[in-house]
């Protein structure tokens, strides 16, 4: 391995300091390099496999990390996982041949720092080469590490380029699914920093909730906030007037047109926003989730907005209670693709063969919502996934299996659905960039069942 002009550790002057030990001065100020180790684990394990972020996030060394040293840790990872396709076609020409993994995530980060954050230059590469310097496995390769990305700090900035940003097995399907040009709105979606949605708890309160919040009210009636910042302290938060919701996520639930007197059920229903949406409207809801560390957060969710809803712990295909409903929500476990504008780490730690293991989930729990339709009653499928299997596929497979539901089309319009998104059968296929300012991907599916 070499880069352009240097190999190992023979090349550029070493920038390390005397001391590579991390850790607080006397004045107790945090060096950084703490925070940057628990980035860099942060990613490793948001590469290794879906879920692998939230893991890491619970346990060393983020977890033992001081709460400021945690949001830079955070905010590293996420602007690393925003760019990481990005900075890997900069730093290809750069290397002959692939580094061992942590020399290539030391200059991961140590680019994500200097083309993206507000590092300066000299900084973004000091502190990568004292990380590399500290580690066994890590310092041979010091040299090479300073003269990267002093090279690529040389060169100057570079324009985006929106297909690199996404792994390109995504892309491919992407562009497959959704035609070249929308691929390419997608994918420029992922190096941006959405916004927060948030859902009224009763609608007629948007107006003025958007005044207190400084949010537009978008169509459908959630809130884009244009504040920053803890939402726990944003006006109405502790009266649950509100709940954080995006506003393509807040589309299925209004579909089901439920109202006062009516029971609805929400089969995969933690942490809860299409829940309280639900209950909010009047109906008599029942929430039930396989999870109770989820349905603890929904619990508590409910409390701060005063809504109820019977919360139920079970698997849905395993549910030993007879009821059926007048209408049926299953938002259902997916890749989760379509949520990356918040979340980039699913695009990375998404495999190939997750989409078609989590298809056959999606199939079967399709079968038990189903039998939970009272005759004449609603039934929303949707997914936050922008993979066809888990969406398009799912309706055409549950049509064949259940002619005792008709589809029942959604309008360009209803529910907040972005006109473009609903296709030439009535379902909801909402890609980020449907609406200005970006939302997260998402399907949904309506059927109604013979009386
Ligand atoms: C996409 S999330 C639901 C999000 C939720 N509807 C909301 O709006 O906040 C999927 C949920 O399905 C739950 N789940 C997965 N498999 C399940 C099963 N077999 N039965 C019931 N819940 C399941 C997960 O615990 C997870 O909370």
């Amino acid at each position: 391995m070499t880069s352009d002009d240097a190999t190992r550790d023979d090349a550029a002057p070493d920038t390390t300091p005397g001391d590579d030990a991390p850790g607080e001065d006397k004045a107790g100020r945090s060096d950084g390099l703490a925070s940057r180790r628990a980035a860099l684990d942060l990613v490793s394990a948001a590469l290794d496999h879906r879920g692998g972020l939230d893991e890491a996030m619970t346990r060393a060394p983020f977890a033992e990390l001081e709460l400021r040293d945690r949001a830079l840790a955070r905010m590293l990872a996420m602007t690393l996982l925003r760019r990481l396709g990005g900075v890997d076609k900069l730093l290809q020409p750069r290397l002959r041949t692939p580094p061992p993994a942590p020399v290539m995530m030391l200059l991961r980060l140590g680019m994500a720092q200097a083309l993206y954050m507000d590092t300066p230059a000299f900084a973004a590469v000091d502190t990568v080469v004292r990380l590399a310097q500290a580690e066994e496995a890590t310092r041979p390769f010091k040299g090479l590490i300073n003269a990267v990305l002093r090279g690529v700090l040389r060169d100057g900035p570079v324009a985006d380029d929106p297909e690199a940003l996404a792994p390109g097995w995504i892309f491919a399907r992407w562009r497959a699914a959704y035609g070249a040009e929308a691929a390419l709105a997608m994918a420029a979606a992922i190096a941006l920093e959405p916004a927060t949605d948030v859902t009224p708890r009763d609608p007629a309160d948007a107006q003025g909730l958007a005044a207190e919040l400084e949010a537009d009210v978008l169509p459908g009636g959630s809130l884009r906030v244009r504040r920053k910042g803890d939402v726990a302290e944003w006006p109405g938060f502790f009266e649950g007037r509100w709940w954080v919701q995006d506003a393509a996520a807040a589309i299925p639930a209004r579909l089901l047109n439920v109202g006062p007197g009516q029971t609805a059920l929400d089969l995969c229903a933690a942490p809860g926003g299409k829940a309280l949406q639900l209950a909010a409207t009047g109906a008599r809801v029942t929430a039930l989730d396989r999870s109770p560390a989820r349905l603890r957060l929904l619990s508590q969710t409910l409390e701060r907005t005063g809504l109820s809803a019977e919360v139920v712990a079970s698997q849905a295909e395993r549910w030993s209670d007879a009821r059926v409903f007048d209408a049926v929500l299953l938002d259902a476990p997916c890749s989760a693709t379509g949520t990356f504008r918040r979340h980039p780490d699913v695009l990375w730690g998404t495999k190939p063969g997750d989409i078609a293991k989590l298809a056959g989930v999606q199939a079967r729990l399709l079968d038990a919502a189903a039998a939970r339709v009272a005759p004449g009653g609603r039934l929303v499928y949707c997914v936050c996934s922008l993979e066809p299997e888990e969406g398009e596929g799912q309706a055409e497979g549950f049509g064949l299996r259940h002619p005792e539901f008709r589809l029942e089309p959604i309008a360009p319009g209803e529910g907040g659905a972005p006109a473009a998104s609903v296709d030439a059968n009535g379902r909801l296929r909402v890609l980020p960039h449907h609406l200005e300012g970006g939302l997260d991907g998402f399907f949904a599916a309506r059927w109604v069942r013979a009386g």
